[in-house]
């Protein structure tokens, strides 16, 4: 009945879930189920597009125990939160400019010692570089129509070469009228001129509609 689908991200009849980094605690609605004495949290595929990805089939999870993830547009922290269960002693540097959405998060970071808070708008790495030592991964979903361009940005500042990026698309955020297709297809020339190797990509359908999941190697 638990089964692994990499290195802390399980399967539990058949759903996703990551063992509890807070036992005891929500951070959305997710349901928990206790096994041999640990608290595995399902991770909605419908709430989160990083378990998306993973049920369509991501090839390589680049988040594991001791990760340091940068996470651009973090939000009330679901994904964030899993990513935490996940990298246990690694850390989530979770970047967010909304104050509402900050609220939630600081909430969910006071009982997670991994997830740091920063207020701060992405476009603008210049202004939290002090609160990040380090980062081996940059997890982006700010659905802006830039989002490019904020990703070229944040990872001249902060990934070594080789490291690994994981971008969410949501195309009507870049544009409206044009066939999510043709977005998609600008957007990764725009990240291969900037040297980035798409590793894998794929359309989150059905659950995310109009959403592309792409994993990136940061050439350097
Ligand atoms: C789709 S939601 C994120 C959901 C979240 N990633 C999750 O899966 O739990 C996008 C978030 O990005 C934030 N955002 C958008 N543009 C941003 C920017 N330039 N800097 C920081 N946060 C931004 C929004 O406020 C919003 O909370």
């Amino acid at each position: 009945m638990l089964g692994q689908k990499f290195e802390g991200v399980f399967l539990i009849s058949g759903k996703l879930a990551t063992k509890s980094f807070a036992p005891n605690s929500r951070v959305y609605d997710e349901r928990t189920i206790k096994m041999d004495n640990t608290e595995y949290r399902f991770w909605d595929p419908q709430k989160s597009k990083a378990s998306a990805a993973i049920l369509k089939g991501l090839r390589q999870m680049p988040i594991r125990k001791g990760t340091k993830v940068l996470y651009l547009g973090a939000g009330s922290g679901t994904t964030a939160s899993h990513f935490s269960d996940i990298v246990e002693d690694g850390k989530i540097y979770c970047v967010e400019f909304a104050p509402r959405s900050m609220r939630d998060l600081i909430r969910t970071c006071e009982r997670r010692k991994n997830m740091l808070p920063i207020l701060a708008d992405a476009r603008r790495p210049e202004t939290y570089q002090k609160f990040i030592q380090d980062a081996d991964v940059i997890y982006q979903d700010v659905a802006q129509p830039d989002q490019a361009k904020i990703l070229i940005n944040n990872s001249r500042m902060f990934l070594k070469k080789d490291s690994l990026a994981m971008i969410a698309v949501k195309s009507q955020c870049i544009d409206v009228v044009r066939e999510p297709s043709e977005v998609y297809k600008e957007l990764i020339e725009e990240l291969e001129k900037n040297n980035f190797e798409v590793l894998d990509k794929m359309d989150l359908f059905p659950f995310d509609k109009d959403h592309l999941f792409i994993l990136l190697r940061y050439k350097g």
